[in-house]
């Protein structure tokens, strides 16, 4: 039978092997990028050329890497939408010739500065589920990048924790970093989460430093070297990072604003935040802590939600619901004795990966309830408070969505090789497997909805290519043989009918295929199904899948394709693919440039 939904019916696709540098859809759809790496936003003279990048021009040009997605559709001009994406970091080894020259290396630097960051950039179809086209000057494009201004919200801004010279008020931080999944309000603006942040600052050997993953030696990206904020050893920047690792957001409707990042939702290798209004219109986000054994949190805000998210009077009272609530995180507690589940991968005796867990809160309307910790503390070293209350570490919690359909919510570890090795937590029923190389998929069902404190959960996919005797998969109970191999989920999105929709990020490390973008049926017989849609090129990951099948159309980003390349050995010409010989027209770069790309029928019938 075919997968998908409504338009979106599809064959699916073959797993794609890893030395493979082509983007691959099902028979019958074709695809194109929307925008690229280097493309100009407000001016068609701001010529992408690799080979002579500079900073003002990477300002004013997509960013790289792009990784959370959204295409937000106007809704008072179906013809037109935004495009939001972020741009989590950049890939110094493939976008610039290696250079001895140090004016030349800071140049580079600034550039990989500018390229970071967001985009906001205006789309335009000539009808309802027709390919999109992006505009060139339109007043709604926006570049935020490591250089333009952010606001502080909430407990934290103006803390003593957060001040720097240049700063005194700590309310105003310039740039935003490591910027990974997000996820989109019902108010219409975009939450961003400021994610591996630790790798841009050289620290001074603290405790707090070590627990973010800061260490004292020189960063990658060098930007200590071109900026004197990156480096705690500075006078007067001891505290810059703990302006980072925030969730982010930003209103692409008003493309002055400043976004804002806000601490009430704590501090930690924030992946995303997902939205979920409870019954009482209060608003919940989940977020997960993209580290091995950290944590699952949820935000719930103190007030409530204006339903009228589109009369623009509901706006400044919606978008200030994030600088209020409590904050909790997850304990999960199986119900399956740990000798039955410790690394085996099989289904525990009472038939399945469960249990009930409960959100512990750790500040609550700008207090804490954590011993020993003050509500600033406990916001901007969120990690510490949450390891004093006992949460449960996990396999590396991407990202976490609710389902629209169903309320349920879905949790991405996306894998965890350190679990249970000599001197680290063992495995647990819900993160069952030592040395979880492929990842799993937990779906937690709220007691109540997302105000509640209590939920039960069940692990919805241990994930691999079942056809390997060596390894453990788990699909629900589904025929393994008739599932499409998956490993190391990451991000997650839903079509219109409540099926899960998941792309991956490591899947030529494991099981040696191209990531790319999977179907999952939740519901019925088919339970645990998996289908592949798409794969991405060679050494790319598959990022913020956008699912319309009312449109019949599918985007996601390419991000980091070609990566294990070099200036002058790359390994992906996605995606332009110019023939070899040929000389390139202008801007066309002879390598990768990361994308985002729109999926649609070859054929409409229409
Ligand atoms: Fe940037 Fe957790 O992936
Ligand atoms: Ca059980
Ligand atoms: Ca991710
Ligand atoms: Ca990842």
């Amino acid at each position: 039978g075919k997968g998908g939904s409504g338009n979106l019916r599809f064959a699916p696709i073959a797993p794609v092997d890893q030395l493979v540098d082509d983007f691959t859809v099902p028979e019958g759809y074709t695809w194109d990028t929307i925008i690229r790496w280097g493309d100009p936003l407000f001016d068609v003279a701001d010529v992408f050329d690799a080979a002579h990048q500079t900073p003002e021009l990477q300002a004013r040009q997509f960013g790289y890497n792009n990784d959370y997605l959204d295409i937000i559709v106007i809704p008072w001009a179906t013809d037109e939408a935004l495009l939001v994406s972020n741009h989590e970091y950049t890939n110094h080894n493939i976008m610039f010739p290696e250079t001895a020259d140090a004016a030349m290396l800071a140049c580079y630097r600034k550039v990989e500065m500018e390229a970071h960051g967001l985009s906001v950039v205006h789309l335009t179809r000539e009808r309802d589920g027709a390919p999109w086209s992006y505009t060139v000057g339109n007043p709604y494009n926006r570049r935020h990048t490591v250089t333009t201004e952010f606001t502080l919200s909430g407990p934290v801004a103006g803390s003593d924790l957060v001040k720097t010279v240049a700063d005194p008020s700590g309310r105003t931080v310039f740039g935003t970093l490591n910027n990974c999944a997000g996820g989109t309000t019902p108010w219409g603006t975009v939450l961003s989460g400021e994610e591996n942040f630790n790798g841009y600052f050289v620290g001074r050997g603290t405790d707090q430093e070590a627990r973010y993953g800061i260490s004292t030696a020189a960063t990658s990206y060098g930007f200590e070297t071109i900026d004197p904020r990156f480096d705690a050893n500075n006078a007067g920047y001891e505290q810059e990072a703990h302006r980072f690792g925030w969730i982010v957001e930003v209103d692409p409707f008003e493309p002055q604003d400043a976004p804002v990042k806000h601490t009430a939702l704590g501090r930690f290798k924030h992946e995303a935040g997902s939205i979920q209004v409870g019954a009482s219109g209060h608003v919940g986000v989940y977020m997960g802590d993209d580290e091995r054994f950290d944590y699952l949190y949820k935000f719930v805000s103190k007030d409530t939600m204006d339903p009228d998210v589109l009369n623009p009077a509901s706006r400044p009272h919606n978008k200030q619901l994030l600088t209020d609530g409590t904050l909790y995180v997850a304990r999960f507690t199986g119900d399956s004795p740990a000798a039955e589940i410790d690394g085996t991968g099989t289904v525990p005796s009472d038939g399945a990966f469960d249990g009930t867990g409960e959100w512990i809160p750790l500040v609550r309307e700008g207090v804490s309830l954590v011993p020993g910790f003050t509500a600033e503390e406990a916001l901007v070293f969120t990690r510490l408070a949450a390891d004093a209350v006992g949460a449960t570490k996990m396999d590396r919690p991407e990202d976490v969505q609710p389902n629209p359909k169903t309320g349920k919510v879905y949790v991405a570890c996306t894998n965890n090789t350190n679990r249970g090795l000599e001197g680290r937590a063992p495995a647990d029923e819900v993160n069952p497997r030592t040395a979880n190389r492929d990842g799993h998929v937990i779906e937690i069902t709220e007691d109540a909805d997302v105000t509640g404190t209590t939920f039960s959960w069940n692990i919805l996919l241990l994930c691999g290519d079942p056809s390997d005797p060596d390894t453990t998969t788990y699909f629900s109970g589904f025929p393994a043989e008739k599932v499409s191999p998956i490993s190391c989920p990451d991000n997650l999105a839903f079509d219109s009918r409540g099926n899960l929709w998941i792309s991956t990020d490591g899947q030529p490390g494991t099981i040696g295929y191209n990531d790319g973008l999977f179907k999952v049926t939740l519901e019925g017989p088919e339970r645990g199904r998996v289908e592949q849609f798409l794969a991405v090129p060679r050494e790319a990951e598959t990022c913020g899948p956008v699912i319309h099948d009312e449109d019949g159309m599918v985007f996601v980003n390419v991000q980091h394709p070609g990566e294990d390349g070099t200036w002058t050995e790359q390994t992906s010409y996605f995606p332009d693919y110019v023939a070899e010989g040929a000389t390139p027209a202008p801007g066309d770069w002879r390598g990768p440039r990361p994308s985002v790309v729109q999926v649609y029928r070859s054929k409409r019938g229409r």
